[in-house]
C-alpha cells in the first residue's frame, strides 16, 4: 500500500513553533516515526510539506495520477481557507484523512470550520502527532 502524507504550511516549523500547542517534536521525527510504522504495516509512506497551496493541490493531483492507495493530510491553515485543495481532494478518486495535532474544535472559532472535511473519510484531530499514526493504521488494516 502506497499512501502519501500531505502537511501545508508552517508545518516545517513543527517543534520550535508554538510548543505548547503542538509539541516539540519536529515534523522530521513525524516523518521517522510514520516510516517505521509503515514499514511494519508492509506499506510505504511519502511524506512532503508545503507552504505553497498550489504545490499541495499538485501533490493531490499526482496522488491520484501515480496511484497512491491513500492520502493522510494535515493541511494546517489551508484546512479553513481552501476551496483550492478541497476541490482537488473531491475531484480524485484517492481516498484521504484530515489530521490535526491540536484539537481544533476547542480553540478559536475561525478554526472550527474545515473546508475539506466533507470530501475526506474522517478526521483525527487533538490527538497530537499519534493522529498521523492512526490514519495509517486504518489505511492498512481497512
Ligand atoms: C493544525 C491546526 C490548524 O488550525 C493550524 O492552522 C495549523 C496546524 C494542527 O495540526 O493542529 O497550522 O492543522
Amino acid at each position: 500500500m502506497k499512501i502519501m502524507c500531505l502537511n501545508g504550511p508552517n508545518l516545517n516549523r513543527l517543534g520550535k513553533r508554538e510548543p505548547e500547542i503542538y509539541g516539540s517534536e519536529t515534523l522530521q521525527d513525524v516523518e521517522n516515526k510514520l516510516v517505521a510504522l509503515a514499514e511494519t504495516l508492509g506499506a510505504t509512506v511519502d511524506f512532503r510539506q508545503s507552504n505553497h497551496e498550489g504545490e499541495l493541490v499538485d501533490w493531490i493531483h499526482e496522488a491520484e495520477d501515480a496511484a497512491f492507495d491513500a492520502i493522510i493530510i494535515n493541511p494546517a491553515a489551508y484546512t479553513h481557507t481552501s476551496v483550492a485543495l478541497r476541490d482537488a481532494l473531491g475531484g480524485i478518486s484517492v481516498p484521504a484523512i484530515e489530521v490535526h495535532i491540536s484539537n481544533i474544535h476547542k480553540r478559536e472559532a475561525f478554526r472550527h470550520h474545515s473546508y475539506l472535511a466533507p470530501v475526506c473519510v474522517g478526521q483525527i484531530c487533538g490527538l497530537g502527532t499519534t493522529g498521523y499514526e492512526m490514519a495509517l493504521r486504518y489505511f492498512t488494516q481497512r
